[in-house]
């Protein structure tokens, strides 16, 4: 597997036959403890190209071309400032640094119990896939179009709950919105706009844009950043081969920003992972709404086990935000990708839905 695998065993026994046994013992506990924690360490991060591998095959129509010339061409600007490293005449927008806050890091979600008394992956499924087809709350107005100033028919379902009795329909009439998108690239911006146009302050986070942050427009800001679900290695960071690739919560405190009103993540089936790390760190305390395209034809990056075990923890992952006040107000199941759960054809399942739900405790 890893070089280093063999190390521990080899180094030590060198060591035994200089010291004493006890001590050598102790010694040699304590070297395979130290590599086992490097090497927890040195995980591989996932990137770009195993995103490609794993991407259900798509109609080459549906993703934009031309998009690096575009971007190319937008205002280049500097977004953050990072106090140590740049001169203090470079225009900034916003201040970095807020307080970093000490929350309560948890280490593992709640596992739901199975879905049968003798785990059977269809019994799974079929639990799954009933809960992501069910709102669990009613919202009355979802069209963004409704917004001052968005005439057009949005291409993809990313709705959002503009209902009177939630927070946001209130915080983008008085410009108080922000949004955060996440994604990795050839996605069409078409939300994005359309809520920037309507006074949200728009954040898109996209690897692949040319320059580390672009505006345009009064309120629509590109980053060149990608979401992970753990700090990037400091040893890899130093190689500047993952240093564009960020926690949430790490981003939030980078910005000074302490609320997101809406979270939205198309991360080709990142987002099972990011979505521990946000429940795990407690971030989604500071979000108001969720729009989440999820993926289910593949167990998702580093989540592993067995079928069952796979959907029974994607299962845990929803009930965990349910726990959390999350409530489901919509659910769309997108039938133009492949019909496939877990690589197979089965359950009458497609790979991809997308789901909102409101933070029914945001204030
Ligand atoms: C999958 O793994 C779990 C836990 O390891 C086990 O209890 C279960 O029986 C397995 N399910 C199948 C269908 O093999
Ligand atoms: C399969 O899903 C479609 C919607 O995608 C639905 O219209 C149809 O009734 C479902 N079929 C069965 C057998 O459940």
């Amino acid at each position: 597997m890893s070089p280093t695998a063999s190390c521990p065993s080899c180094c030590c026994a060198a060591k035994e036959r200089r010291l004493g046994t006890g001590f050598a013992f102790r010694l040699c506990l304590l070297s395979v403890t130290l590599l086992l924690c490097l090497q927890l360490g040195l995980r591989r991060s996932w990137d770009a190209a195993a995103v490609a591998e794993h991407k259900p095959q798509l109609p080459p129509s549906s993703r934009r071309a031309g998009k690096v010339n575009e971007v190319s061409s937008r205002r280049q600007v500097t977004y953050i400032r990072s106090g140590r490293r740049r001169g203090a005449a470079e225009p900034t927008c916003c201040l970095q640094g807020a307080p970093r806050r000490r929350k309560t890091i948890r280490w593992h979600i709640d596992l739901q119990p199975w879905a049968s008394p003798t785990p059977s992956l269809s019994n799974e499924a079929l639990r799954l896939l009933q809960y992501i087809s069910t709102a669990q709350i009613s919202c009355d107005h979802m069209n963004v179009k409704d917004l001052p100033g968005n005439p057009d028919i949005l291409k993809r379902p990313w709705s959002i709950c503009l209902d009177d009795r939630f927070n946001l329909v209130h915080q983008i009439k008085s410009k108080q919105c922000r949004l955060y998108s996440l994604g990795l690239g050839g996605d069409d911006n078409q939300f994005e706009i359309s809520m920037a146009n309507s006074g949200c302050e728009v954040h898109r986070f996209d690897p692949s844009i040319k320059s580390a942050h672009i505006q345009e427009g009064q309120r629509l800001w590109y980053h060149r950043l990608s979401i992970d679900w753990r700090d990037p290695n400091p040893v890899i960071a130093a190689h500047k081969l993952h240093a564009h690739t960020k926690k949430l919560g790490t981003i939030l405190n980078d910005f000074g920003h302490h609320k997101i009103d809406i979270l939205k993540a198309d991360m080709e089936s990142a987002e099972w992972k990011i979505l521990e790390n946000l429940i795990l760190e407690d971030i989604v305390g500071q979000i108001g709404q969720l729009v989440f395209e999820i993926h289910v034809h593949w167990p998702g990056f580093e989540v592993s086990g067995n079928d069952s075990t796979v959907v029974r923890y994607w299962y845990s992952l929803l009930k965990e935000l349910e726990l959390r006040d999350f409530r489901l107000f919509h659910t769309y199941k997108d039938s133009s990708k492949p019909q496939l759960f877990l690589k197979r054809e089965a359950f009458n399942a497609s790979s991809c839905y997308t789901l909102s739900w409101v933070n029914t405790r945001w204030k």
